[in-house]
Formats: C-alpha cells, structure tokens, sequence
C-alpha cells in the first residue's frame, strides 16, 4: 500500500506548479501536468544510489535501459518493441521537433486535432510548418475525431498529424476502431503519424490504451510513438522520454536531425529514473491509477451535482479534467481569473488548448483528497446551487 494521502509539500522547491510567482500563498494550485505525489521508492531508491556515485560527468545509456523499455511495453501494454526502434530523447515536445523536422519542410502543413495541448501550435509554428487545425466533434462533452472535416484539410502539402493519446485536454482514450479510421486516411494520403502517448499509463478505470502502431506494419512504417514514464511516474523534471520509429530509413533521419541540436545525450538520473519506474514500480502505478480514479469520480461526481453552471464528463484516462464554463454566466475571456481571484484555483485557461478551449478550463486533479475537497468547496462556494 502506498500512501497517496500524504501528498507532498512542494511548495518552496522551485516548482512551477507551485512557486512561479503569480500564485498566491493560499493558491490552490491545479493546473500544469505533474502530480503532488511522492514518486515511487524504487525511483527515489535509484537517485540516491547515483547521488552517491559523487561524479556527474557525460553519460550513455546501458543495455538495461533498452531492454526496461522493451519489457515494460510487453507487460504492460502487450506491445513488441524492437531494441532499435528505441530513440532516446530528453523529451517528448523535443522529439515533436526532430519528428517535424525529419518529414516535413518550411511552409508545410501539420494537422493538430483540437482542442490540443498548447506545445503541439508552437513547435508546429516555431518550425516554420503551418498548423492546420482539425477539430474535434463535442457532443456533450464527448469528443471524437472529426474525419470528414480532416479529409477536407489535406492538401498536396500536408505531411503528418499529430494526435494525443489519451488526449490532453479532454481525456478521451482513442478506442482501435478510431485509431484504425484516422490510420487508413493517414495511409490514403501518405501522411505521418506523430503520437504523444505520454499519459498512456494514466487510464480511468475500464479503459485500454492502443498504441496506433498496433493496428498494423504499414502504419507502425509511417508513425512516430512518443512515450515517457514522466508522467504516469512524476518525472518530467529529469528529461527522460523515448520515441519509437520502425522505419530504418525515417529513423536514421530522425536521429541526424536530433544530433543537429546536440541536446539529445542522457544525463545521470535518466536511466534511474526509468529502470526504476519500468521494472519495480508497476504496482506502484496501479495503486496511482486507483487514487486518481477515485478523485476524478469525486471530483467530477460535485461539479454534475451541485455545480449547475459548470459541464464535466470523466476523463478516460489522465489526471486532467476539462470543464465546461460557458453556461456559468462569467464573460470568457475572464473565467480563469474568477476563478483565481474568487476560489483561489489556478487552472489552465482552456485557450491555453486553442480556439475550442475558450469557456473551459482544465484541472489537474493529481494531489491528495484533502487538497481536492478544499479545491471542490472552493468552487462550491462561487458556483454551487444557490
Ligand atoms: C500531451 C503532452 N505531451 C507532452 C507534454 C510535455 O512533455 P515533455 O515535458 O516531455 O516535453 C505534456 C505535458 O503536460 C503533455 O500533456
């Protein structure tokens, strides 16, 4: 039994979540994506046996890190993984970069689905490549992916899309059927497939990730699969992802492009931090995945009872939860700072995720049940029925 209760006072620590500046001291803090949790002993156990090398000079990555990778994908997600396939990277917005870079050029069109986490417009941007937005259905709350409305977009200079899975804002988890209807228009058209699936191990319970690699060999020949145990296991301060590439050719570019920027070596605590994650802290996840489950029916459970301003269905998988507010009678472009200023939340402002996130905002409920409570009469307060 781990202790998920406890939580973890982070604040002083230099922590964005918690000490950036414009948040107050009695701030509750519930946006940005990492958890209030203290990570898994096996990972901490794994730190302090690096510290304790006291040299910190240039680092690679052993043999068992590659294989921690490969099993883990096998246990846990039955999904066979060739050593090769494997490209570190400290990151996974960095891979987006080397993965635009590798199949697109300047004035090239990149479809995001929308509403999309906010990274996916900049890196698309930052590169030169135009954002095509492809958005998604709403229908009550429900979001699907909008085929028709995406076959209508490609044009001669589109080269990829890029999807989030489970999604980042909205929580859905792809099911097969929708993966394998987005594959074969990828397929129809030539274009690439970049898949952040970096919450694959946050999953609501009843809910099953698929890899789009899965579906088949042609479409594992054209994707890019972005994962990471930074957040399932609370790591993203450490710089430790992974992007899997089957294509020999696409890969070799990938990585030439990625040695362009010198920035790709592995520091000391990467490989700690995901041994330690992949090979001893399954359970440790589970029990996560249980607490999370049970915040979010919580946190979800208030809001349709006694918030009846405000619009929220369970995520599928994440620790992220998407509100609607534009029935809450709060003009906008000015819900995040009621909220603020009135409950003391700081959430993510649903623009943060594109034009489709105007009236919503986006909490992360990875923290204790105490702190949650406090959050949901926070909100009660300003929003519940009267
Ligand atoms: C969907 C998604 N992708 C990528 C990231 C960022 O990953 P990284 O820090 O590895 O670039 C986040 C962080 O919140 C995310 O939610």
């Amino acid at each position: 039994m781990y202790d998920f209760e406890r939580g973890i006072e982070r604040k002083g620590t230099n922590c964005v979540k918690w000490d950036v500046p414009f948040i107050k001291q009695t701030d509750l803090p519930m946006w940005i994506a990492d958890m209030d949790f203290q990570i898994a002993p096996a990972i901490q156990n794994n730190f302090k046996k690096i510290a304790g090398q006291g040299a910190f000079g240039y680092q690679f990555l052993s043999e068992k890190y590659y294989q921690s990778v490969m099993r883990w994908m096998k246990q846990r997600h039955g999904y066979e993984l060739e050593r090769e396939e494997i490209c570190f990277i400290p990151n996974v917005v960095v891979g987006l970069a080397y993965a635009i870079q590798t199949i697109s050029k300047p004035g090239d069109e990149i479809i995001v689905q929308t509403p999309a986490y906010g990274p996916f417009f900049e890196v698309v941007k930052d590169n030169n490549r135009v954002i095509v937005e492809n958005r998604m259905k709403n229908e009550n709350g429900y979001y699907t992916m909008d085929y028709e409305d995406l076959e209508r977009k490609i044009t001669s200079r589109t080269k990829a899309v890029i999807i989030c899975n489970p999604h980042n804002p909205t929580g859905r988890v792809w099911k097969e059927e929708e993966l394998r209807e987005l594959a074969q228009i990828c397929e129809e058209y030539n274009l690439y497939i970049l898949s952040d699936d970096i919450h694959s191990e946050l999953l609501s319970e009843g809910n099953r990730h698929v890899f789009i690699t899965s579906l088949s060999e042609k479409i594992r020949k054209r994707s890019f699969i972005f994962t990471s145990p930074s957040k399932a296991f609370n790591l993203a301060g450490i710089h430790v992802a992974n992007c899997f590439i089957a294509d020999e050719e696409l890969r070799k570019a990938f990585m030439e492009n990625a040695s362009k920027f010198h920035a790709s070596e592995s520091n000391a605590f990467a490989e700690a931090a995901l041994t330690g994650a992949y090979d001893e802290s399954g359970e440790w996840l589970d029990e996560l995945n249980k607490y999370i489950n049970d915040n979010l029916d919580y946190f979800v459970g208030e809001i349709q009872q006694n918030m009846p301003g405000l619009y929220v269905r369970k995520p599928e998988g994440t620790y992220l939860v998407w509100v609607d507010f534009r029935n809450a009678g709060i003009d906008v472009e000015n819900i995040q700072e009621v909220v603020k200023n009135e409950c003391g939340i700081i959430a993510n402002a649903g623009d943060f995720f594109g034009k489709e996130g105007e009236g919503f905002l986006r909490f992360n409920v990875a923290c204790s049940r105490d702190i949650l409570k406090d959050a949901v009469n926070r909100l009660k307060k300003k929003f519940g029925s009267k």
